[in-house]
């Protein structure tokens, strides 16, 4: 991985603990900075990160991003703990697939609250402490779902889209204080999230891919670590993919 110095950055990544966001987390760690890293309920996920990067700058909090008060709730607990937020990476998200005429509506509620909901409870709460720095940067996890349709995914691939929407608008009203907002898109990751993927899709995916293999967490690390380094300050609003040239 490229060597980014990111020793005087504080930085929050939710759903942290696993999968992308745990690639996430540690890229910020190896470059020093001081990491708040976000979960909702798998135990031995945090305490597995908890005890493999004891004594580095890692904090690790647990609640649901989708409910504005424990978004608020841990928003105070930061604060006490760092006194600054230069980065957040809104990664947490869950997917609950089925076709439309079958999708039962918590179904379409609970992917919306946690992927949408969630991306604009830790964006509005995180901006109000980044805006007095005159400094930051937002980069949500968004997938091409969202753009390109998937079949029995049009809840996951709304609130995919929704963030991306979210995050051009959001681009324009705090571009004047020079923070940057932006995506990331990746396409097949080799996470928890996809390994429900029945084999023979799974073949059929990859074959799909012009890079020939599934990405890893640290293909998208090294994308949302280059987005908030100082060099992509001219970059904003817009989204990233890494997808193997999907
Ligand atoms: N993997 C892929 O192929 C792929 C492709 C495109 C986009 N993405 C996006 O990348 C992001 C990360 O995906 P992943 O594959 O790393 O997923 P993952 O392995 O399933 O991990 C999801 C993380 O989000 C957290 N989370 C889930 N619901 C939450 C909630 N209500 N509040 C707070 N945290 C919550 C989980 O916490 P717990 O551990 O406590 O459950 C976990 O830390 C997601 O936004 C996903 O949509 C993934």
């Amino acid at each position: 991985m490229m060597k980014y110095d990111y020793s005087n950055y504080h930085v929050i990544v939710s759903g942290g603990t696993r999968g992308i966001g745990r690639a996430i987390v540690e890229a910020f760690l190896d470059s020093g900075a001081r990491v708040a890293a976000t979960y909702s309920g798998n135990e031995e996920h945090a305490r597995k990160l908890e005890e493999e990067r004891k004594g580095f700058p890692l904090k690790i909090y647990k609640f649901d991003v989708s409910s504005y008060t424990e978004t608020e709730e841990f928003f105070r607990q930061y604060d006490q703990d760092f006194n600054s937020l230069e980065v957040l990476v809104n990664n947490a998200g869950i997917r609950r697939d089925s076709v439309v005429g079958m999708m039962p509506q918590e179904d379409w509620n609970a992917v919306l609250a946690v992927n949408l909901t969630g991306t604009y409870n830790m964006s509005k709460l995180g901006i109000m402490r980044m805006l007095p720095n005159r400094f930051g940067r937002i980069i949500s996890i968004t997938s091409p779902s969202g753009s390109m349709g998937i079949e029995g995914q049009a809840n996951y691939a709304a609130s995919k889209a929704g963030q991306v929407g979210f995050t051009r608008s959001l681009s324009k009203e705090v571009g004047k204080r020079k923070i940057t907002v932006n995506c990331v898109s990746p396409g097949y990751i080799d996470t928890e999230l996809i390994a429900d993927l029945p084999a023979e899709l799974v073949k059929q995916y990859k074959s799909q891919v012009p890079l020939k293999r599934f990405g890893k967490p640290a293909d998208v690390a090294n994308a949302v670590m280059f987005l908030s380094s100082k060099e992509a300050e001219y970059i904003s609003g817009t989204t990233l993919e890494v997808t193997g040239g999907i």
